[in-house]
């Protein structure tokens, strides 16, 4: 892995934070056996991960054969960071796993379509404004100065998990090689019901109005953010000094964006991702 700032290591070209993987590790990810029942949730940061994550627990576990962990990152952990966990090819089904990685950095029997992958994408000036404020939350990752030099930097790919055009890229235009549902952040703000109910069909559970109710319940920015298990309250404060669970709004960038940043990132999606068609909500 090269070191590329003091907080970012570059392996395969993706950045990774210091200390949370190796490249053994992530090398031995490409034999690393997919099982029929496994999910993944795939993200770039800030995008609704601890969301979906939230979403995805409460309907397996209303479905029933769920084992028991102690707080939802434990139940779904990242496939990247093992950090001191049990060897997860040793973890008994149904195993869960959440993922910042691209598509190659991911065990190639997913494309076997094997497993369900569920990908959640966020608009990119929302974005940006989570992952500045996170920056200042999480003790591994560089605080900016300021929202100028992060702008910056996450335009240019110089933030954990690379360029976010790239992962939109790279998981879109590969979709046809994986069984895959795409949602979005914005979608699940404006109707949840609806997307717990589509996550609910792709994974093939069939939960009764009432259930998809109770998760919808416990999916909300309230329960969630009163929910030890699923606040992200529980790691060390040397580690999280701030909040996971933040704003939870769509159109925060309008309180930070100046006139000719959001003019920059409209440009930049209509040079690098034009062809995917995809539809931004922004407010
Ligand atoms: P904000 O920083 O804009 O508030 P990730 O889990 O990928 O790190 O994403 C974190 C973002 O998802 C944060 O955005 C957080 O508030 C938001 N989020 C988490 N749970 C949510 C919920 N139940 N409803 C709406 N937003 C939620």
């Amino acid at each position: 892995m090269e070191k590329i700032t003091d907080y970012l290591v570059r392996y395969k070209n993706y950045n990774f934070a210091i200390g949370y993987t190796t490249a053994e590790y992530i090398d031995s990810l490409q034999n690393f056996e997919i099982r029929d029942s496994d999910t993944f949730l795939v993200t770039y940061p800030k995008s609704g991960t601890i969301w979906t994550q939230q979403i995805i627990i409460s309907i397996c576990e209303l479905d029933g054969g769920l084992n028991e962990y102690p707080n939802n990152l434990e139940q779904m952990p990242w496939l990247e960071y093992r950090e001191g966990r049990e060897d997860y090819s040793l973890r008994p089904s149904p195993r869960l796993f959440a993922s910042h990685l691209t598509p190659a950095l991911l065990p190639p029997g997913l494309k076997d379509k094997k497993a369900k992958i569920i990908y959640v994408m966020r608009n990119p000036k929302d974005n940006i404004v989570s992952y500045y404020h996170f920056s200042h939350a999480i003790a591994d990752l560089e605080s900016p100065k300021n929202f100028e030099v992060f702008f910056e930097q996450y335009l240019t790919g110089n933030v954990g998990a690379s360029s976010w055009f790239d992962h939109i890229r790279e998981w879109h235009s590969k979709k046809d090689q994986y069984d895959i549902l795409f949602l979005t952040y914005e979608d699940m703000v404006l109707d949840l019901k609806t997307a717990v109910t589509k996550i609910c069909s792709f994974l093939g559970k069939n939960l009764s109005e009432a259930a998809i109710q109770q998760v919808v319940e416990k999916s909300t920015f309230k329960t969630m953010r009163n929910n030890s298990k699923a606040n992200y309250k529980f790691l060390p404060p040397e580690k999280l000094s701030g909040d996971f669970m933040r704003k939870g709004k769509i159109g925060d960038w309008k309180n930070t964006f100046t006139e000719d940043q959001s003019q920059r990132v409209d440009r930049l999606l209509q040079e690098r991702l034009c062809d995917l068609s995809l539809n931004f909500i922004w407010e």
